[in-house]
């Protein structure tokens, strides 16, 4: 579903974001990237969907290589691709079913989209996306009168309704309880399990990350140094994908 080749990231000012990274990601696989801060997470997800341009390698998304797509094909690779982050990127002053509806412009021309014209079935399809992450009854209030797990659950629902084939999300949870971020690990995994979803999500709690992945990447400075399943995750492991031991604050401790 995604493939990573000899990929490489080097950021104007020098820093290396990524450095040669060979992967391959299966469809319907759940796949958690851990790492410290300034690993190479989010410059891994990110070139995904070329939020990030590479400057090295290629990356081939459903068997077409997006590192080298322009115009129209880079666009509908991208459609394929749902992206969730920390801090939700709702419109604020919207409808929740507005935002879901955004999901939809990949699929109609421009002119449409500004006059805000949606066909019946794509109201149709945010409804269902909604419903599948419970908050239907939320589709006419405004987004920002939702709680923030609310919020990334809008969003869940606008990758559905974008009828993305792969889930990426860097950090979903951050800036949840934990609670709330039972709930919506517990919606992104359902999600991935109903619809065959390829998920990729960065999260830094090592237990959710273990809880919740089918596989776990780690990262250390830009490299790819684990891989592998949950049970292969040891504590040991986690300590040499930080460089030092496990500490307290990396588990959240959420309740099962
Ligand atoms: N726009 C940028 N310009 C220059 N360097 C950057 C930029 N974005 C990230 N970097 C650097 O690239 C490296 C990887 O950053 P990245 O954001 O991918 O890490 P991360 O694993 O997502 O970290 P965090 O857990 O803090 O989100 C870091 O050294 C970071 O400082
Ligand atoms: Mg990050």
């Amino acid at each position: 579903m995604i493939e990573f080749k000899n990929v490489s990231k080097v950021y104007p000012n020098g820093t290396k974001g990524l450095n040669n990274i060979n992967l391959t990601m299966q469809k319907g696989e759940f796949i958690v990237v851990v790492g410290l801060s300034g690993a190479g997470k989010s410059t891994l997800l990110r070139s995904v969907n070329r939020l990030h341009e590479v400057s090295g390698g290629e990356i081939i998304v459903n068997g077409k290589s997006i590192t080298k797509a322009k115009g129209r094909n880079l666009y509908e690779i991208r459609r394929d691709i749902g992206m969730i982050f920390q801090n939700f990127n709702l419109v604020k002053r919207s409808s929740v079913l507005r935002n879901v509806l955004s999901g939809r412009v990949g699929y109609h021309s421009t002119l449409r989209m500004m006059l805000g014209m949606f066909p019946q079935h794509d109201k149709e399809l945010a409804l269902k996306a909604l419903d599948r992450v419970n908050i239907l009854e939320k589709a006419y209030s405004r987004a920002d009168e939702l709680s923030g797990g609310q919020q990334q659950r809008v969003s869940i629902a606008r990758a559905l309704a974008q009828e993305a084939k792969i889930i990426l999300a860097d950090e979903p949870v951050a800036s949840l309880d934990p609670l709330t971020t039972k709930q919506v690990m517990d919606d992104l995994k359902r999600i991935n399990e109903e619809l065959g979803i390829t998920t990729v999500v960065n999260l830094h709690f090592i237990d959710l990350a273990r809880q919740y992945a089918t596989r776990i990447i780690g990262l250390r400075a830009g490299e790819v140094v684990f891989d592998g399943s949950v049970d292969e995750a040891t504590d040991e492991k986690f300590a040499e994908i930080y460089g030092r031991p496990i500490q307290d604050e990396e588990l959240m401790g959420v309740a099962k």
